[in-house]
């Protein structure tokens, strides 16, 4: 044995009566620790602000065991593979039939991967998921629905409206974790849905269902069996208001996948997005439609809001992009004289800072001063445009709504996208020519778009370029005419 590992009894002051720990038998002890619900982060003590994130009241007490062994290896001593020798085997993935689905996930579930699908209660989980296991129960696959939340005669009731197979997947209505995994071990099925993970509660660890020790323990267990007998797991969990997934943000870490259900419960659309994919990208992005009979695929979303899309004044098609795909989305704006002070700033489905800046240059730069009053921004179908090259739409529309003018000559609606700078000019933003394509299938030629996009494009180096060539020259203002006359 080597000296080290011989602790010196006198020098630490430990009792010399008890047995020393050996590097081969580590002393086991449980340990308390304070976990942050908001991020994960651990603390030996309980502190009424997280010390990694900030957030209050987040803290909460865990007991762990862990091994008292302070250094040297347990294990044996395995032997790394070159990766050129690794045998690459390529996997069939499942279909769920649903295509949108299907694409976010990179092309279907990989067998043995675990899939956390977030979003705010109402937005259409157990309906998107109902729907992909009542495909695959279709096609032959042997599936199970585990919820926590809902009874087997309500999961019915939905099913039934549902179009497909879904009345043939089979239910378990269960809360407790063991029986839960009991039961998938018995029935091995090759895809499964659990709704959701901050309903099922392991009995041997304390803490109500949905704290942070047991959504991680579900999800850990789960996971190790999933992974061992090649099932696929969509687990479903619940965003907070402010649209993290609530709870541990742990989860993200032990999933290979992570989708993002969004968008306004009272609204049509909604958008499915990957936050992280260890089997495909991130960039892609699904439309859906919530009907009657469940939801629907939005195939061609722009074709549907560019339809959609008025002719009046304050309306303008934004080029935008979900993912990797274009997407086509009328931004619309309204500008109605106020009394109250500050006058009403709201933004629908782009972020409302970014609506701020978007006045303020207009003001400063292109003489379209809101002034006191209130002005409403929406992106029509509830869609959420979380990107740069959405400003240049935002200023169109608000000009366009300002002067009552209606943006572009033609027929159809004028097309646009560029990120605005503070200093007035247009900048350039990703994937220009994909936009321009887009607006072109739609016959919205020639688009609104930074310098450099080239294509069909009318080029635009300021906001102030852009501004004429969608509104016409600036009308001279009051004060000029009366001096001319
Ligand atoms: P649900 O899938 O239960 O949402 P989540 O699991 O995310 O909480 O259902 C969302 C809403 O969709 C619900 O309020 C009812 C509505 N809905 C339809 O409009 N049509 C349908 O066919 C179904 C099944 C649900
Ligand atoms: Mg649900």
């Amino acid at each position: 044995m080597p000296p080290s590992a011989e602790p010196a009894a006198g020098a630490t002051g430990a009792n010399p009566s008890a047995p020393a720990p050996t590097l081969l038998e580590p002393m086991a002890r449980a340990a308390t620790t304070f976990t942050c619900s908001a991020c994960g982060h651990e603390a030996p003590k309980w502190h009424g602000r997280c010390l990694g994130c900030g957030e209050w009241n987040t803290l909460v007490e865990e007991q762990r065991v862990t091994s008292g062994r302070t250094a040297g290896p347990a294990g044996r001593a395995a032997r790394p593979v070159r990766l050129a020798d690794v045998r690459a085997i390529q996997v069939a993935r499942l279909t769920t039939g649903i295509a949108e689905l299907d694409r976010v996930l990179g092309g279907g579930l990989v067998p043995g991967s675990l899939v956390l699908l977030g979003g705010s209660p109402g937005i259409g989980k157990s309906t998107l998921t109902s729907m992909a296991l009542g495909n695959l129960a279709g096609t032959g696959r042997r599936t199970l629905y585990v919820s926590g939340e809902e009874s087997a005669a309500q999961i019915k009731l939905r099913a039934e409206r549902l179009a497909g197979a879904a009345l043939e997947v089979p239910v378990l209505a269960e809360t407790d974790l063991d029986t839960v995994l009991a039961t998938l071990d018995a029935e091995r099925p090759e895809v499964c849905v659990v709704d959701s993970v901050q309903t099922l509660h392991a009995a041997d660890l304390t803490g109500a269902a949905g704290s942070v020790g047991q959504v991680r323990e579900v999800a850990d267990r789960i996971t190790r069996l999933a992974k061992a007998r090649e099932m696929a797991v969509l687990l479903v969990g619940h965003v907070t208001k402010e649209g993290a997934l609530a709870g541990p943000r742990v989860l993200e870490h032990l999933v290979d996948c992570v989708l993002q259900f969004e968008g306004e419960r009272e609204r049509t659309y909604r958008t499915l997005r990957a936050l992280k994919n260890r089997f495909g990208s991130t960039s892609e992005a699904g439309v859906f439609e919530m009907r009657q009979g469940g939801l629907v695929e939005v195939q061609d979303a722009s074709a549907r809001f560019v339809g959609e899309a008025t002719r009046a004044p304050g309306s303008v098609v934004l080029a935008a992009m979900e993912g990797s795909r274009p997407l086509l989305v009328e931004v619309q704006a309204l500008v109605s004289p106020s009394e109250l002070v500050p006058p009403r700033r709201v933004a629908n489905g782009i972020d409302r800072n970014r609506l701020a800046l978007v006045l303020a240059v207009l003001a400063r730069h292109a003489g379209v001063g809101a002034g006191t009053a209130d002005v409403f921004v929406n992106v029509a179908g509830g869609v959420r445009v979380d990107e740069p090259g959405a400003d240049l739409a935002v200023a169109l529309a608000v000009a366009s709504a300002a002067r009552g003018v209606v943006a572009g000559a033609g027929e159809r609606p004028i097309a646009c996208f560029g990120e605005i700078g503070l200093t007035g000019e247009l900048r350039s933003v990703a994937h220009p020519e994909r936009r321009l394509a887009e607006a072109a299938k739609f016959g919205l030629t020639p688009a609104i778009a930074p310098a450099g996009a080239g294509g069909q494009a009318t080029e635009a180096p300021t906001l102030r370029a852009a501004l004429k060539a969608a509104l016409g020259a600036t009308p001279r203002s009051e004060a000029a005419r009366a001096k001319a006359a």
